[in-house]
């Protein structure tokens, strides 16, 4: 492989980080190049490894922050530039929109421009399946295609199919050749503790309530992270401009039996379970039909959910030092509001 030089923005967050590890161990001779502004949700000991590396890069940067990007793209002159960064919790999103309609929106524009402005051969913004909507349960035989209209309901899925709109408009505008990939649900490795699989096994192993919204029966498509990482790689290398890609391993999944089975996987009760108040505006199900990047690339899910699981769960119990210190910083103070109804 030629050598390359990838901008990875967001790449010290959940699937970022992955996506960093995943290229560096698969590229030995690429440069990659980590753009991050730190927020909540990205974390420097997260890349501890990658730092080691000397082969990667990485900056504190706003996606938002044009003559920052600028710079970055005249000092580096990507090839490629994979967008991560964003705002990505739901539950968030809904409490105040604002921080994910500039960084979601805003960001990938700034980006653009920039990859127009020092001919970037590729920008790839990393989607979602969310920017479809839902569907019901009772229609199994549905599923999301490439075809299917974009339909948000989260002010967070709501950012992203318009990030979405705005990269086929530069595209089609001025030739940017872009490409997207709409992932379903990820799980593995550094997932913040925040969503449902890192929040459940951790409130497991502290013994305290998990807090399952509504009646548990909203259905989510879940995916090893590092076969999402593989479908990017494989975009990315493509001749594939302007094409949209969905990314997802049929196994779809209702939130109530994941957190059946990440408590008997870890010997713990199921009375630790809670329903609580459904999230506003709770999507039903997520399906995705992976049917064109199977037949275009031969992209293929390598972990089943059964053995990715259980890897996830031992890396979460070997790795109580990263999450602790996420747990006991700013996340206390989310979690009282948004699970104990304190100010
Ligand atoms: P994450 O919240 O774990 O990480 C986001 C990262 O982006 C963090 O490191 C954060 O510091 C960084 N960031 C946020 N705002 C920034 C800004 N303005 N400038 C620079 N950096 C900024 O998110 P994730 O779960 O890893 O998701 C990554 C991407 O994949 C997102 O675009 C998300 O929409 C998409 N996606 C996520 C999933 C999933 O299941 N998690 C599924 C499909 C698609
Ligand atoms: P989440 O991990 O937030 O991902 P997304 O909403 O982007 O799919 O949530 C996954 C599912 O789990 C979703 O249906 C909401 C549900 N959920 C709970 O039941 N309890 C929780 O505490 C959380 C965070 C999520």
């Amino acid at each position: 492989m030629d050598k390359k030089t990838i901008i990875v923005t967001g790449g010290a967050g959940f699937i970022g980080s992955n996506f960093v590890y995943y290229m560096l161990k698969k590229y030995p001779n690429y440069r990659i190049v980590c753009l991050d502004s730190l927020t909540y949700a990205g974390n420097l000991s997260t890349l501890k490894k990658a730092m080691e590396n000397e082969n990667f890069r990485f900056v504190k940067a706003d996606i938002r922050d044009a003559e920052a990007v600028d710079n970055l793209f005249t000092e580096e002159k990507p090839d490629i530039v994979v967008n991560f960064a964003a705002e990505s919790h739901v539950d968030r999103s809904i409490e105040d929109p604002q921080i994910f309609l500039e960084t979601n929106i805003m960001g990938p524009k700034v980006l653009m421009d920039a990859c127009l402005n020092h001919k970037v051969s590729r920008y790839h913004q990393v989607s979602t399946d969310e920017v479809y909507g839902d569907l019901p349960l009772d229609r199994p035989d549905l599923f999301f295609t490439e075809k299917t209209n974009l339909h948000a309901s989260s002010p967070y899925s709501a950012s992203k199919a318009s990030a979405d709109l705005v990269t086929m408009a530069y595209h089609r505008t001025y030739g940017l050749p872009a490409t997207i990939s709409r992932c379903s649900n990820n799980y593995g490795p550094y997932h913040f503790p925040e969503k449902l699989i890192p929040l459940m096994i951790i409130n497991a192993l502290n013994d305290k309530k998990l807090p399952v919204y509504g009646d548990g029966l909203n259905v989510r498509d879940w995916l090893y992270v590092e076969d999402h990482c593989k479908a990017i790689d494989m975009i990315i290398h493509a001749d594939c401009v302007g094409e949209v890609y969905n990314v997802g391993g049929h196994n779809e999944m209702a939130n109530i039996d994941i957190v059946k089975l990440i408590l008997k996987e870890l010997g713990k009760p199921e009375s630790l379970i809670e329903f609580v108040e459904d999230r506003k505006g709770h999507d039903r199900r997520y399906a995705i039909d992976p049917t064109k990047i199977r037949e275009q690339l031969g992209w293929e899910p390598e972990t089943k959910f059964e053995n990715g699981i259980v890897k996830t769960i031992k890396w979460y119990l070997d790795h109580k030092d990263w999450w602790e210190e996420i747990i006991s910083g700013d996340y206390k103070n989310y979690y009282k509001k948004m699970y104990e109804g304190e100010a």
